[in-house]
């Protein structure tokens, strides 16, 4: 192993590893775990080969968030992605948290609902999957360039059956801190149910759900509401991608959304507010753009955490600059168990393979990256 200079991290220059306060939890370093989705919870139980991937992924003080976990039956949309709804879910994430404790990292848990991006085949009895609108999502590439997953026609949700999802949600949070998670984060992103919400793209509704951006906003903050409610602010985070389009999910004007967000968020006093880059309209490739999101940034009063395409130098510089308070790392880190000690030792990077990012081995692109200790 590369023998440590005896320097600190602001001696050093590299802004993403020094320390940060996020509310009650001290963090000592700014590079987080971004949520990644690896399918590899068969029957949406999480299984014991997730301990040593978190583990792996584990710093002291470090913040992981974990794969996007489903709240519901009617919340799923993908093979063999884990849930939180269930009293055999809840007991095998135990020992995975339990493993993160121990090396003293801090773990939210992202809770999920998928809305129209599901298909007869992973709803109950066959039912037809739930949204904000009936209308239906073309088949889409996926995230590693190589799947297309096709979609079944959503219900409209009656106005009335609302309350009942929202509440879903607060019992999936629940469910996460008995879980032992030191908090969770609400999946507002990437074309989701509550995306699905927000943006008028796919938002059609007449009733206090749709139209304007208040309404279009309503679920995802009665969500936050009834979650900040049961488990305290100052354990909830809500990843928002109010620039992307993914999943036929797109918004006429994403920076007013963005900004009614950041401004609304800051009545419930949350933990963090975590947005995925302008320049990810893809959501595997960054392309050009001149969005920004500084003006969410300046509006939203805790914890900002941007992702989407980093590296060591752009995180650094985000930092530095004060755009963002700390930087989530898919990809690299998926291909790099100790992404943060790599970027403290400048080192090279182990490079990610698509082909195995979802894929079911419980070894095979999910634990076999090496750190570097065991290449050197
Ligand atoms: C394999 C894979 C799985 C992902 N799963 C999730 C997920 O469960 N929840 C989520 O919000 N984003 C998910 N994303 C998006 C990442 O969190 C991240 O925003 C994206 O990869 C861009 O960041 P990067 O350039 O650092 O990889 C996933 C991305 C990849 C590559």
């Amino acid at each position: 192993m590369p023998k440590k200079e005896n320097k600190t991290a602001e001696e050093k220059h590299i802004p993403l590893m020094t320390p940060y306060k996020m509310g009650n939890f001290q963090l000592s370093h700014r590079v987080v775990l971004a949520p990644l989705t690896r399918q590899r919870s068969y029957g949406n139980v999480p299984q014991p080969h997730a301990i040593l991937y978190y583990s792996q992924r584990t710093t002291q003080g470090g913040l992981l968030i974990g794969e996007a976990t489903v709240i519901s039956e009617t919340g799923r949309g993908y093979k063999d992605t884990p849930g939180i709804w269930t009293k055999e879910q809840v007991e095998a994430w135990k020992p995975i948290v339990n493993e993160v404790h121990a090396k003293g990292g801090i773990f939210f848990s992202q809770i999920w609902h998928v809305g129209r991006v599901s298909n007869k085949e992973f709803q109950t009895s066959g039912q037809d999957p739930i949204s904000c609108t009936d209308k239906p999502l073309a088949p889409q590439i996926r995230s590693n360039g190589l799947d297309v997953i096709h979609f079944t026609p959503p219900r409209r949700l009656t106005t009335n059956e609302i309350p009942q999802i929202v509440n879903d949600f607060r019992i999936a949070a629940r469910n996460a801190i008995e879980a032992g998670f030191d908090g969770v984060e609400i999946h507002g992103a990437h074309g989701y149910l509550i995306d699905q919400f927000m943006k008028d793209q796919v938002n059609d509704r007449t009733d206090q759900y749709g139209g304007s951006l208040g309404n279009r906003c309503r679920f995802a903050l009665e969500i936050v509401e009834a979650i900040v409610n049961e488990i305290g602010g100052d354990r909830v985070g809500i990843r928002l991608s109010p620039f992307a389009s993914y999943m036929e999910s797109g918004d006429t004007n994403p920076s007013a959304l963005g900004l009614y967000m950041a401004e609304s968020l800051n009545k419930y006093g949350i933990a963090y507010c975590h947005v995925v880059e302008p320049r990810m309209k893809q959501a595997w490739e960054k392309s050009e753009c001149s969005e920004s999101l500084v003006p969410m940034r300046k509006a939203f009063k805790g914890t900002f955490i941007v992702a989407g395409g980093y590296d060591r130098e752009d995180g650094n510089n985000v930092v530095v600059e004060d755009r963002a308070d700390l930087v989530a790392y898919g990809r690299l880190f998926l291909a790099n168990p100790d992404l943060p000690n790599r970027f403290e030792l400048n080192a090279p990077l182990n490079k990610y393979n698509r082909e195995t990012f979802y894929t079911s081995d419980p070894i095979v692109g999910y634990t076999d990256y090496p750190s570097l200790e065991t290449t050197s």
